[in-house]
């Protein structure tokens, strides 16, 4: 595979064409993604006749393991031109991307999916299922009046930035580098949002939202951002605020709440509404995925509430056949002995005193996330494991759920 890093000078053209066919982008000068994300993000292409014809581009951020921050990659696209489609280039670029951000000291990566199954065969595992709700804001059940908020718009990108960075942050959330919030402003006159601001001037709490143009909706809250569950209930009442010009408000549900519980009538509304362009419902979906690129720092950084123990993993990690050839970081097979307790470890080995596991790294990252007990994974995702072993570690891991709450 001939491949290097993107040049916006000379790659440019050939990259709109790819994001053109794929339906991403339609205009070259505007574009943000185009022309500000993809110069500051990471960016590969693959050349086919030695034009860019495959491209992947990743973001390093940080992802939350119960209290601690762990570095990121964030696969925030891969795309193929029309020429370029099952040759294997753009598994192999994804694959190479990864290694280079696991060289360089990643040691988690995400991404969101278009389909499961593609980004399994690189080690990835489902996510958490997420609530995507769509709420008739009439029916919004908040006990306090809205507070006078303040209007956004995009030259305040950078205050609504360092906002998303110190929000309430919950286990699997995810910051990204600034660029990528700018990225995701959107078109000006399709995007708008409204924030409340403390005595010194800093912005506590806010919401962004696309749908401006479409009289009564529905809009979609692209982020909702608050340092505690107060500041929602100010945003919250801020939605129901627009109920005489919004027929409805989809959203990804909040981290720490059940969105229902502030529904009145959910299940009437649901009905009434059914096929109505404004259809009151909730649905659940895994649409993100995460794999472990650094076992040894992951665990490192991991403290949990259990007495000491330990036991062997033998570990298969699919990514490496998918790499390229010159990258010397190759996936993270092979044989641990791994210590849980208030502090964790993965050392390279096998103790042969101990209970053993086999797992692929997806299967492992899962249990290890909190997202499935072992016991199910080994009809899910293989795991292997005797059922001392299984019960054990499906109690040490009974955490809460993880949520990215960024979208990428
Ligand atoms: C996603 C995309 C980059 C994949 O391109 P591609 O050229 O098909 O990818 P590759 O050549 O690397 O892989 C093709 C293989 O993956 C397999 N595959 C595709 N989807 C799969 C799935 N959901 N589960 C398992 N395997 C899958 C194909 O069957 C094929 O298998 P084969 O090699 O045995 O024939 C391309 O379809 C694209 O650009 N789509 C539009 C943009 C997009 O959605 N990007 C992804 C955002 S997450």
């Amino acid at each position: 595979m001939n491949y290097r890093k993107y040049k916006p000078e000379t790659d440019k053209d050939a990259v709109y064409r790819i994001l053109n066919e794929v339906g991403w982008v339609h205009d070259k000068k505007k574009d943000k993604y185009l022309n500000d994300f993809l110069a500051k993000g990471d960016t590969l292409v693959a050349l086919i006749n030695n034009e860019a014809e495959v491209m992947v581009v990743s973001s390093q951020g940080t992802i939350r393991y119960l209290q601690t921050d762990l570095k990121l990659s964030a696969i925030t696209g891969v795309t193929a031109s029309l020429l370029a489609r099952k040759q294997g280039y753009a598994g192999k670029l994804t694959a190479t991307r990864i290694a280079i951000d696991a060289e360089n000291g990643a040691e988690m990566c995400a991404l969101g999916i278009f389909d499961q199954g593609y980004y399994n065969k690189l080690g990835f595992c489902n996510g958490t299922y997420e609530i995507v709700a769509s709420i008739i804001p009439a029916s919004l059940d908040i006990k306090r009046k809205v507070k006078q908020p303040n209007r956004l718009t995009e030259k305040d990108w950078e205050k609504m930035h360092e906002n998303r960075i110190i929000r309430n942050r919950v286990h699997g959330s995810v910051t990204l580098p600034s660029y990528s919030t700018y990225a995701d402003i959107g078109e000006e006159n399709k995007n708008i949002g409204f924030g409340y601001y403390d005595d010194n001037g800093n912005l506590t709490h806010h919401l962004w939202f696309q749908g401006l143009g479409k009289e009564n909706g529905p809009i979609w809250i692209k982020w909702m951002i608050y340092q505690n569950l107060d500041q929602l209930m100010d945003l919250l009442a801020l939605l129901k605020s627009f109920e005489e010009q919004y027929h409805c408000i989809r959203m990804i549900e909040p981290p720490q709440i059940q969105i229902q519980d502030y529904i009145k009538r959910p299940h009437l509304y649901r009905s009434i509404t059914l096929k109505s362009q404004f259809n009151n419902e909730t649905r659940a979906t895994s649409f993100w995925q995460i794999r472990i690129l650094n076992l040894e720092k992951c665990l490192s950084k991991t403290h949990l509430n259990c007495d000491k123990f330990s036991f062997n993993l033998n570990l298969n990690d699919p990514i490496e056949k998918y790499i390229s050839e010159d990258q010397s970081w190759k996936g993270i097979s092979g044989e641990y002995i791994i210590t849980l307790g208030n502090d964790c470890k993965a050392v390279k080995g096998k103790d042969k005193s101990l209970l053993c596991m086999e797992a692929s790294v997806g299967a492992f990252t899962r249990m290890w996330y909190g997202i499935m007990p072992a016991t199910s994974l080994v009809f899910s995702d293989g795991l292997i494991a005797e059922n001392e072993l299984l019960n054990k570690l499906d109690t040490i891991f009974r955490i809460s759920k993880p949520h990215t709450d960024w979208e990428f």
